[in-house]
């Protein structure tokens, strides 16, 4: 038995059922995305020595309320931040804190606003001051990840495929994808039905059909694929402390691909690399 409030709230409950959107939604989708797409952008001159990931988080909140959105993650679960900053061996969902970041750091900063009740989520690895060689190459590995990921994305494949394609590249390259989070469904939910696994086989996973809108993360590690959550109950560090990194688009399937709505508008989506 549901009552009157869980009844108007049932059409926004994560049932498992993978929603589809039209036109309307899409271009929904793509102002939100754009939006969050803006911030990371506006966010890079910002990412130098003794800035500290409170200050991030500030920039984020002001940036989002100036333009009309709101932060998904303020209150989300019990999450009391406005965006996520995980640093070196944090694998994610890394809590903004007044330490300043130092130099030879690598910072995902990871954004979800709503506008107009559409959630645009994505990530980007920021280096920080000068890095060393093995981190840059963790980056270009991860970026490049979530490309195939994106390339992998057709109607008429399964979810799977996706997974397939960013485990293949990331294990050549002798770097570990971590199986704890994965992507998701997203549009007028945060997070919705389905996952996206970053690994597994082409051969599994519901069919990705023209509509569906979800968002490709993978998570890579210089070291072994395990990780914990710390006493915080959010913080994802590698369990062999090594450096992890993770980019995010959300994408939308089209009829023969997909679009990245979350694509920065000034080519920053790997900022710091070539
Ligand atoms: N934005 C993250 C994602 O990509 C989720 C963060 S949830 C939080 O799905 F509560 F940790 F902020
Ligand atoms: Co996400
Ligand atoms: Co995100």
């Amino acid at each position: 038995m549901v009552n009157y409030i869980e009844a108007a709230a049932a059409p926004m409950k994560n049932t498992g059922v993978i929603r589809l959107y039209g036109p309307d939604a899409f271009e929904g989708m793509r102002r939100a995305c754009q939006l969050t797409a803006r911030c990371l952008d506006a966010l890079w001159p910002m990412i130098k020595p003794g800035i500290t990931t409170n200050e991030i988080d500030r920039f984020v909140l002001e940036f989002g309320l100036a333009h009309g959105a709101l932060p998904a993650t303020l209150n989300y679960r019990g999450y009391r931040k406005v965006c996520c900053t995980s640093i070196n061996h944090v694998v994610c969902h890394g809590i903004p804190d007044d330490k300043p970041l130092r130099d030879g750091d690598i910072v995902n900063i990871d954004v979800t606003f709503i506008l107009d009740g559409w959630h645009g989520d994505a990530s980007r690895m920021y280096p920080v001051g000068e890095v060393k060689r093995a981190a840059e190459r963790l980056m270009e590995v991860t970026y490049e990840c979530l490309l195939l990921g994106i390339a992998a994305v057709k109607p008429g494949a399964r979810i799977g495929a996706i997974g397939e394609a960013i485990q293949t590249y990331a294990e050549k390259e002798r770097c570990s994808v971590v199986r704890d989070f994965c992507g998701h469904g997203v549009g007028a939910l945060f997070h919705d039905a389905p996952n996206i696994l970053h690994y597994g086989s082409a051969k599994d996973g519901p069919e990705i059909k023209e509509g569906m809108v979800f968002t490709i993360e993978p998570m890579i590690n210089l070291g072994r694929p395990h990780v914990k959550v710390l006493s915080d109950g959010w913080t994802a560090v590698t369990r062999d402390r090594s450096l992890s990194a993770q980019y995010e688009h959300t994408v939308g399937v089209t009829k023969d691909g997909c679009e990245v709505f979350t694509l920065s508008p000034t080519g920053l989506d790997r900022p710091g690399l070539k």
